[in-house]
């Protein structure tokens, strides 16, 4: 999985490589700020007053911080640009693929969810894709830079306060999984009630007929007091946590202010290492935090990326070996034998045998669930067959490709669909490439011109 994953970078190589080479710059900068305040405290308590470098040391700190400035801003709008084009690759074989399963497909999974996966699944994706590597870089050097540059100015006081690290890292790390299970909870509601809003919207005109809206009131309002409720303890570990975290920080600037300040009085420090050890506590709690953040975001991305390989090893619509274009076609269509189970234990036909000769109108006549839907269904290929074969002019229909078999069949189905875009675009839809005489004249025929015509915007409507 990985390997698939890091593959996605590869168009971006340059651009992956800056915002690397920028992250690392942006935390290295960070680390002058404590040695220009030892430098300056050291001066002063010396004896010396040489105000070169407060001048010298203020304007190149600032210098150093308007680059910080501009890399930020390369790894904001670069990394994120790198994230949502990768992003816009795995929707592009997300789609492509959508468009390649079959039917069957179609049963057993929810538009809505399908949906979810192609949004918010690969939005995290991407998250993760850019932030996921600044994220490690910029909080591994920053703590692993600024542990150094301590431990060479006093090691033991470094060593007493990185010991803490780990322990507030975890209480931070509990308290901020608990927050995740909680919002995951809530989301789970929030999905629960837009399910039951978009099946009582849809079925809206069924529940008229049957005067039912105060059962669906009811039954809105059940999941709506659901949604409050996990919401409620969201907000209850989203408050834990934050109030948490800012009194761990609190907590760690008071253990650097303490140790330091022991030491200080027993005569193991400087004043001006010192004063360096004040001024670095937020230069690792900060990417402390971020890391924090980041192991959620990680998981996110992985949930998200293996959904999304889940939807790619589906598997395909697909020709038979040597399957041939079908040319013209005559029409004769004939059932030898055919049996159809749906890929279930049920065979809702069994050892049809039909013959119907080119040219001739042919009509089912069946009860409800008799299997006419699935005879019409079975010619154009959207179902297997478990048994038996069907003909067109002859020729099994399973050794001739499922683009040139469906071209030569038109359809009328039950519900019609009507794609969002103009009337013409929707007659169009048969044959992209029909004439405009051709399309009037399929109006025409279907009694609808004259209502076409009428509309403002005619056959752009
Ligand atoms: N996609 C499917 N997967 C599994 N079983 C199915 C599927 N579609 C239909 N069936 C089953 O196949 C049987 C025949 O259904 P079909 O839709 O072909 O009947 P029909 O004659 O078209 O009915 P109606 O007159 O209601 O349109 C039914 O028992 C139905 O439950
Ligand atoms: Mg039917």
């Amino acid at each position: 999985m990985l390997k698939r994953f890091l593959s996605y970078y590869r168009p971006h190589r340059l651009i992956f490589t800056l915002d690397m080479l920028a992250s690392f710059a942006v935390s290295m900068i960070g680390i002058f700020y404590p040695i220009l305040t030892r430098s300056m405290v050291g001066e002063f308590t010396s004896g010396g007053r040489d105000y070169k470098i407060i001048i010298g040391g203020g304007i190149g700190l600032l210098l150093l911080y308007v680059i910080r400035m501009l890399l930020n801003y390369f790894i904001q709008y670069e990394g994120h640009v790198m994230g949502v084009k990768m992003q816009a690759q795995m929707r592009r074989e997300m789609f492509d693929h959508l468009q390649s399963l079959p039917y069957s497909y179609y049963d057993n999974h929810d538009t809505g969810k399908i949906m979810s996966r192609m949004t918010n699944d690969l939005f995290e994706v991407s998250e993760l894709a850019h932030h996921g590597p600044e994220n490690v870089i910029i909080t591994s050097i920053t703590v692993v830079a600024s542990f150094i540059y301590l431990a060479t100015v006093n090691w033991l006081l470094t060593l007493v306060i990185f010991l803490c690290v780990p322990f507030l890292f975890l209480i931070a790390l509990m308290l901020r999984t608990k927050m995740r299970d909680a919002f995951k909870r809530s989301r789970e509601a929030a999905a629960e009630i837009n399910g039951a809003l978009e099946s009582s919207i849809t079925g809206i005109r069924v529940t008229k007929a049957f005067t039912n809206s105060k059962v669906e009131r009811e039954k809105f309002e059940v999941g709506n007091v659901e949604f409050v409720e996990s919401r409620k303890d969201a907000y209850r570990s989203m408050g834990q946590f934050h109030s948490s975290t800012s009194f761990i920080t609190n907590a760690f600037n008071v253990v650097v202010l303490i140790a330091g300040g022991i030491f200080l009085f027993m005569g193991k420090i400087e004043i001006a290492d010192y004063s360096a050890f004040i001024v670095s506590v937020n230069l690792f709690l900060t990417p402390m935090t971020t890391l924090i953040g980041f192991m959620e975001q990680y998981q996110n991305g992985v949930t998200g990326f293996s959904r999304f390989l889940e939807i790619l090893e589906e598997t395909p619509e697909s020709d038979s070996e040597g399957a041939a274009d079908m040319k013209t076609v005559e029409g004769h269509i004939r059932f030898e034998g055919v049996t159809c189970d749906y890929g279930t234990e049920v065979e809702v036909l069994r050892g049809i045998d039909l013959d119907i000769e080119k040219g001739k109108t042919f009509a089912l006549v069946g009860p409800s669930g008799g299997g006419k839907t699935t005879i019409c269904h079975l010619i154009p290929r959207f179902y297997p067959i478990s048994g038996g074969k069907i003909l067109i002019d002859g020729k099994d229909i399973r050794e001739v490709t499922l683009e040139s078999l469906r071209r030569s069949i038109g359809i009328v189905q039950q519900d019609v669909y009507l794609f969002n875009s103009s009337i013409r675009e929707n007659i169009l839809y048969g044959r992209p490439d029909a004439t405009e005489e051709e399309v009037v004249e399929a109006a025409k025929r279907a009694n609808i011109h004259d209502y076409i015509m009428q509309m403002p915007n005619g056959y752009d409507t």
